[in-house]
């Protein structure tokens, strides 16, 4: 497995919300265009678009109608071919996101399914009512919908209209691979697998009585087989760069699965470190970040890929996740420092880097002031489960503005214009009333988050330790993080304070980098013994 991808920063756009240039409220593949000089100016390797083909848009584009078309709301083939050309120029690659655990219901597959198509019923997951479980879906509710048509029920672990693929169907995985093939002769680069460890559906189904059903399709045995037999189809080369989104599971599973010996991913994500902040496992409280326990997570994660031979996708954003500068710093009396902190602890662990749009302006969350302002199916239908279950308006409220998807989905703001820069019609979401943290400023000020994150970027192709070092963990607790990254003859010591007070740096740590040059900070001065609140700093020893 050709191992570039490892020096790749690679950037999430959400076109839905990203630029409009068509005066339709909606991003769109042109506006990824208009802004590609920005991005070559942030210095990033690669593009993962959400997905962009025709959909009704009930989850925004992952319920897929037709994996081979780009909806017209944000373009054409020939708008997309000149995407990927332009992003050539500036040796950009294209990472597509293929959607392949459900199907929108809107799909002619289940369109065929519902006419009697027996064909296409076996491409789903159809059940009789004495036959379904108790299983939940992930955006609440049963995860099984009712269907008139056939009188009876249908697996859907995501949005009711998200019906769940059989995978056990050879026929399923061949349609995957020509999807795959149809994008890889359009000069796509890359790909990102939707929920792809939960496709492995169990042969008999059963109730769960001590979780929501996950135990019982996630991560089954089948995906390494599955998945390579869908790449030999397609006529997959070295140079493909895949991410796996893993929901739910182990760092075992993660680190076989991007093993190069006989893994199926180039890297993947989890989720784990993203969940610290639930209480009791549930997502929608608001509490503070118990950073002794985030570091005690990714410090594991990151110990066990390197003796497992793994590689993981960092990220602290994307489009799931609430702004992680409102979640995890304090975007009030620290942004600029909270903001990098969190990108150098990203950019500086062993693992690949994401950046989603916005954060390298360090966009904040939108806080919204009504729940009818949201979008999302998954927050407007917590919210109702909420407060039927005695949370009141207002501190359900709270919860989704704290943990909502839509917080990351607002729109881009370019500059402090009504709407943002991002259209100039009003736009299918809030764009975020806060005109201050915006693009062009950033471009502006010399100081900014943004070239903070372009500093990063290009001192991971500079410094190989930062790429392809080895990782061990030198001290942390709740308020700082220091950790070593070593490569032949370098070494990097990255320490990040994510409190609010001065830290005292213990002798050892002192004597370990006394000689050594810095290379990164986000404060202009380090005096080597002391770090300012969320100062983070990179010395080369
Ligand atoms: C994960 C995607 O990131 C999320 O946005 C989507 O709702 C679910 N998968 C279902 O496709």
């Amino acid at each position: 497995m050709n191992s570039k991808f490892k020096e790749y920063a690679i950037y999430q756009i959400y076109p839905k919300s990203f630029q409009d240039t068509n005066s339709d409220g909606f991003g769109d593949l042109e506006g990824v265009i208009k802004r590609l000089p920005l991005l070559a100016k942030l210095g990033i390797d690669m593009i993962w678009l959400s997905p962009f083909y025709k959909s009704h848009q009930y989850d925004n584009g992952y319920d897929v109608d037709d994996y081979k078309s780009i909806d017209p709301r944000y373009g054409d083939f020939e708008v997309f071919d000149r995407l990927v050309a332009e992003a050539k120029k500036y040796n950009i690659g294209i990472m597509l996101d293929m959607v392949f655990n459900h199907t929108s219901i809107h799909h002619e597959w289940f369109q065929e399914s519902l006419k009697g198509n027996k064909k296409y019923q076996d491409y789903y997951i159809w059940k009789d009512e004495e036959e379904i479980t108790n299983w939940e879906s992930k955006f609440g509710g049963s995860a099984w919908e009712y269907c008139e048509e056939l009188d009876k029920y249908y697996l859907h672990l995501y949005h009711p209209n998200q019906a769940d693929l059989n995978w056990k169907n050879p026929q399923v995985r061949n349609e995957f691979s020509d999807v795959l093939r149809f994008w890889m002769d359009k000069g796509v680069k890359g790909f990102r697998f939707d929920v792809i460890n939960v496709t492995t559906k169990p042969d008999v189904y059963e109730d769960d009585h001590i979780g929501d059903g996950r135990r019982f399709y996630t991560d089954g045995p089948q995906l390494m087989g599955w998945m390579h037999e869908i790449y030999d189809k397609a006529g997959f080369d070295e140079s493909i760069v895949t991410v796996a989104e893993l929901s739910s599971t182990s760092i075992e599973n993660s680190n076989k699965y991007t093993n190069p010996k006989n893994g199926i991913f180039s890297m993947a994500f989890n989720f784990h470190h993203l969940k610290v902040d639930y209480v009791d496992g549930n997502k929608w409280t608001v509490t503070d970040m118990d950073w002794n326990d985030f570091f005690t997570l990714i410090d594991e994660w990151q110990r066990k890929a390197e003796e497992q031979d793994g590689w993981s996708a960092w990220f602290l954003n994307n489009h799931d996740q609430p702004r992680a500068v409102s979640r995890f710093g304090n975007p009030e009396k620290y942004h600029y420092e909270s903001a990098t902190a969190l990108a150098t602890l990203t950019h500086l662990m062993r693992g690949t880097p994401y950046v989603y749009q916005g954060e390298e302006i360090g966009m904040t969350n939108p806080d919204y002031e009504s729940i009818d302002d949201y979008e999302d199916y998954e927050s407007t239908n917590y919210y109702k489960i909420l407060v039927e279950n005695g949370t009141s308006e207002e501190d359900a409220l709270k919860a989704i503005n704290f943990k909502s998807r839509d917080n990351s989905r607002a729109p881009l703001r370019w500059d402090d214009s009504e709407y943002g820069g991002f259209s100039d019609v009003e736009p299918w979401i809030g764009v975020n009333k806060d005109k201050s943290i915006n693009y062009m400023d950033a471009i502006n000020d010399k100081h900014s988050v943004f070239y903070h994150y372009q500093d990063l970027i290009r001192l991971r192709k500079e410094h190989k330790a930062i790429a392809y070092g080895s990782y061990k963990s030198l001290y942390f607790d709740d308020k700082v993080y220091i950790f070593e990254r070593a490569y032949e003859d370098e070494k990097l010591v990255v320490l990040i304070n994510v409190s609010e007070e001065e830290y005292e740096l213990s002798d050892t740590i002192k004597e370990t980098i006394k000689d050594g040059n810095i290379i990164s900070n986000n404060y202009s001065n380090f005096n080597f013994s002391k770090l300012a609140p969320y100062q983070a700093v990179v010395v080369s020893i």
